[in-house]
């Protein structure tokens, strides 16, 4: 009903009474106040006069209904614990294939190799389920290809100069502007879900605790929105994953990374690798040339872009 009002609303720039809308609605005008008391709580601004209603304006909030071809598939939160729990669980419990669960404000946000992932309001966190019919050996393609449509949509909406990190931070500069996690279930040798959960610094100032973060509203001076962001990477997420997951998966993110040629240290829960980054391999790992001149792969970890040359030191 909320989505059927805002639609009457919409369609005019003039105040529509309370009559009009009962008549098309179907619902007594009693009713139709109490949903505008409702909308109003979640921060639509609407006049409300003798004459009937009239939207000023409408918040910045993804909501299902402002997200109309995907409506059904947006579980939308203004806080929730993490958004890769509440995806698994819709995973476990058969949810389409590019459902999503967003949320304003997370309070255990979770990061890779077990960090925390901080999530206050401003930035736009979400998981996305994903049904490839794949095998889970192509699963780091999903990783990479989704890790460049994210940056492409990133550098196409607001024209920064965004690159890829290996395997799928993406960074402006030496800043971290989006993180991404990857939660995969298979049975047998067939994925049943691959979920993605991003995170990425829109209009929040993740630079006041972490000074290796930027947002996008530092980098631009203004604020976005987060809505028409995470409409335009659903759009074209859906169409990349209709794609086969070929070698071409691979020299997209190729076109778009900052990893490749330059030295860098991968830490692992375990190890430490050190050496220059030279290429990726079909499965996405990371091959690296140690100092010793040995080539290696390294297959998860966290990457750091290390000096390319030696910092003058006092003598
Ligand atoms: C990383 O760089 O360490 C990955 C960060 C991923 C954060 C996102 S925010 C939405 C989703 N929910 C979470 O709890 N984590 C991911």
């Amino acid at each position: 009903m909320k989505e059927k009002i805002l639609q009457l609303l919409r369609s005019s720039d003039l105040t529509v009474s309370g009559e009009s809308l009962s008549g098309s609605l179907g619902i007594s005008r009693v009713s139709i106040w109490k949903h505008i008391r409702t909308l109003q709580s979640m921060g639509y601004t609407i006049d409300a006069g003798p004459k009937g209603y009239r939207l000023m304006d409408t918040p910045d909030i993804p909501y299902p209904w402002e997200i109309p071809r995907r409506s059904g598939l947006i579980h939308h939160f203004e806080e929730i614990g993490s958004t890769m729990a509440k995806a698994r669980e819709l995973a476990r419990n058969g949810c389409p294939h590019m459902t999503v669960v967003v949320a304003e404000r997370q309070i255990n946000g979770r990061g890779r190799l077990n960090r925390t992932w901080q999530s206050e309001a401003g930035g736009l966190y979400f998981t996305v389920v994903l049904r490839p019919d794949i095998s889970p050996i192509l699963s780091a393609r999903v990783n990479l290809r989704s890790a460049t449509v994210l940056v492409k949509t990133l550098r196409r909406l607001y024209a920064v100069d965004a690159g890829l990190k290996w395997p799928n931070d993406i960074l402006v500069g030496d800043k971290k502007l989006c993180g991404m996690l990857l939660e995969l279930e298979a049975e047998g040798d067939s994925v049943s879900f691959i979920n993605v959960g991003i995170g990425i610094n829109l209009n929040n100032d993740p630079a006041r605790d972490v000074p290796t973060a930027v947002s996008i509203c530092s980098l631009l001076g203004n604020r976005v929105s987060k809505t028409a962001f995470l409409c335009a990477f659903l759009d074209a997420l859906e169409l990349a994953m209709k794609k086969p997951l070929d070698e071409s998966v691979i020299s997209a993110w190729k076109a778009y990374t900052v990893t490749l040629n330059r030295p860098v240290q991968v830490v692992t829960l375990k190890e430490t690798f050190t050496g220059q980054a030279v290429d990726i391999d079909e499965t996405g790992a990371l091959i690296l040339q140690t100092p010793q001149g040995i080539s290696m792969k390294v297959t998860y970890g966290d990457c750091f872009h290390t000096p390319k040359t030696l910092p003058n030191l006092p003598a």
